[in-house]
């Protein structure tokens, strides 16, 4: 077994205590009456029996909210084992992903396990990513992933940047991850039909806050769907999950109110920029911000003590930080500008 064993990432699962600003989540649960729904449903449940495979009213019901149809849709345990089946499709033994660095770090994950390798174009907080250079780097690769918003830099590459990557790179699955796309406004999804080689993965776990049920989506043509419906693990998604999944679906228009008062929020702490003098915080189109400074160690100390959990990275100036509820923001910018004052 030794010495079969593979070199897979290690992926780290987060912590639960405390104010949770580390993993991108809604800072609220799901409103009461949604609850309430959920529970008036579970007697109907056949816990005895498989869920459906097809997961036919929970793909009509993400379609209607994303206005596609619903053969253009897969659903998944969260955009995570959507991205899987993308990168196991597409990478084999020595075959090349190229992403962005920074980038989520679960393509790694899923990369390593294939045994595939990853070329990573470097980008930088508050820049545009330079498309034409992108191209020219990814020449050779089997797949081209990147997070649009990107996580953790919360940059966006504009959609007509990526209609040129679409065009320059026909032969190869380029795919968008758009986990944090509610809270920006430069979604691909309407060039689905347009280009066969695009690929866009969502979820619930962001801007629906229910990272809870684990569902996520895979959007794609319809021939495609069709394709990689066949080689999906079946019975992924739990009768319960699905459930819960149509209910959020049923009140989407709800939750525009929370992303809309999130991004005020995050509007606000990247104002704060302006005060402080040794810590920058970048502008973002998700719901996140990255944080800069030679004091990194200084701000997840004064975090700590305060009992935020913020996202840390190892010999990296940065960290990233979600925006929470107003109360959780207002202590952010408070500990930040303490630091920035030591
Ligand atoms: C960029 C990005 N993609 C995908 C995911 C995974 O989301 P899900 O909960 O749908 O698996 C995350 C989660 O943090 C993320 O940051």
């Amino acid at each position: 077994m030794e010495n079969n064993e593979k070199q897979v990432s290690a992926y780290q699962s987060h912590i639960h205590e405390g104010i949770l600003l580390n993993a991108n989540e809604l800072s609220q649960n799901l409103n009461e009456n949604i609850i309430r729904e959920i529970q008036q449903e579970i007697p109907n449940i056949l816990f005895n029996r498989y869920p459906d495979d097809d997961y036919t009213s929970l793909k009509k019901a993400y379609a209607k909210v994303m206005n596609v149809k619903p053969d253009m849709v897969l659903c998944g345990n969260g955009s995570d084992q959507m991205l899987g089946l993308l990168i196991g499709c597409a990478i084999s033994k020595e075959d090349v992903l190229v992403t962005l660095e920074p980038d989520f770090g679960m393509y790694d994950y899923y990369v390593s396990m294939n045994d595939g390798k990853m070329k990573k174009f470097p980008i930088q907080a508050g820049h545009n990513v330079d498309i034409e250079d992108l191209i020219e780097f990814s020449k050779g690769a089997s797949m081209l992933l990147f997070s649009n918003p990107n996580n953790p830099t919360g940059n966006v590459v504009p959609k007509e940047k990526i209609e040129r990557l679409l065009r320059a790179m026909p032969e190869i699955p380029v795919v968008i991850d758009e986990a944090y796309m509610e809270f920006s406004n430069e979604s691909v999804i309407d060039l689905l039909d347009v280009y066969p080689n695009l690929f866009v993965t969502r979820t619930l776990s962001k801007a629906f806050g229910a990272a809870g049920i684990r569902l996520g989506f895979l959007l794609s043509n319809a021939k495609n769907i069709e394709k990689l419906s066949a080689l999906n693990v079946p019975y992924s998604i739990s009768r319960l999950s699905q459930m819960v999944g149509e209910i959020v679906l049923f009140h989407a228009d709800e939750f525009q109110d929370l992303v809309r008062k999130t991004i005020e929020r995050r509007e606000q702490l990247v104002a704060l920029n302006q005060e402080l003098n040794s810590i920058e915080i970048f502008p973002s189109q998700a719901n996140f911000v990255l944080v800069q400074s030679k004091k990194i160690n200084r701000i997840i100390e004064a975090m700590n003590n305060e009992k935020i959990t913020i996202r840390v990275y190892d010999n990296k100036p940065y960290c990233r930080i979600t925006i929470g509820s107003k109360e959780e923001n207002e202590k952010v910018m408070e500990v930040l500008r303490k630091v920035d004052r030591i």
